[in-house]
C-alpha cells in the first residue's frame, strides 16, 4: 500500500470511531437512563448470614444464674486479680481508688462508708444483686453511663459467674444462692 491509501485507511478508521461515538451519545439522549428499582446484582445473603450483619442488638448479658450453681470461686479468685489494683476484697478492707468489696452481694449500690462514689452510681440506686453484679462486670460503662470505674468488663459469662461466685464468697453471710424457681424466671422458662 502506497502512502496515500495509508493515510485514507487511517482516515476512514477515524471517521468510523468518530460516528460511534456519536452515535453512543445519540443513543444516550434518544434512550434515558432509568433508575434501577433493583441492584443488577442481587446478592444474596443467606438467612444466618443477615442476622451477622445487623447492628448487635443490645439484649443485655447472657442470664447468670445458672452459671452460679456451678461457678468456681477458687477461679474467681484469680480473676480478681484483675481488680486488686482499685479495690480490696477482704472484710474490712479500705477504700482505695475503688470501694472495699467485702460483703457487696445484695448491698445497696454505693453505699460503702468513705467512699466517694461518681452521681452516676448513686443516681443509679438498687442492690447489686446477682443480675446487678452480672450486667456492670460484663461492662461497667454500659451498665451506669459515667460510672467511674475504669474497667473494661468480663466479657466471658463463665468468668462472671466465678467472679460473682468469689464476691460472694467475700461476706460475713454469703447470700442464698439462686432457687431453680429465680433461675427459670431468669432464662424466660
Ligand atoms: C481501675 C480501677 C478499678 C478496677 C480495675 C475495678 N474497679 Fe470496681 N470500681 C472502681 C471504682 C472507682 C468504683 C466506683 C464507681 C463509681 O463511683 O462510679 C468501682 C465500683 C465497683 C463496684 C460497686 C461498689 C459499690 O459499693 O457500689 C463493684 C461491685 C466493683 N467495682 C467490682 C469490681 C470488680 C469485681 C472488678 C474486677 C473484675 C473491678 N471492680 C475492677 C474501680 C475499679
Amino acid at each position: 500500500m502506497d502512502e496515500l491509501g495509508l493515510n485514507k485507511l487511517f482516515a476512514g478508521i477515524l471517521v468510523a470511531g468518530l460516528m460511534l461515538m456519536a452515535g453512543i451519545k445519540l443513543a444516550d439522549v434518544l434512550v434515558p437512563h432509568s433508575e434501577l428499582a433493583q441492584n443488577a446484582y442481587v446478592i444474596e445473603v443467606p438467612e444466618g448470614g443477615a442476622a451477622v450483619a445487623e447492628a448487635p442488638k443490645d439484649t443485655g448479658p447472657e442470664p447468670i444464674l445458672a452459671l452460679l450453681a456451678s461457678a468456681d470461686p477458687a477461679a474467681g479468685e484469680k480473676l480478681a486479680k484483675k481488680c486488686t489494683a482499685c479495690h480490696v476484697f477482704d472484710q474490712g478492707g479500705a477504700n482505695k481508688v475503688g470501694p472495699g468489696l467485702w460483703n457487696i452481694v445484695n448491698a445497696d449500690k454505693g453505699a460503702v462508708d468513705g467512699f466517694g462514689y461518681s452521681s452516676a452510681l448513686i443516681d443509679f440506686g438498687g442492690q447489686w444483686d446477682y443480675a446487678a453484679l452480672n450486667a456492670f462486670l460484663k461492662k461497667p460503662k454500659a451498665y451506669i453511663s459515667g460510672t467511674k470505674m475504669n474497667f473494661i468488663g468480663l466479657k466471658k459469662p463463665t468468668d462472671r459467674a466465678n467472679m460473682i461466685a468469689y464476691l460472694r464468697q467475700q461476706a460475713s453471710s454469703p447470700a442464698p444462692l439462686p432457687t431453680a424457681e429465680e433461675i427459670a424466671a431468669e432464662t424466660g422458662g
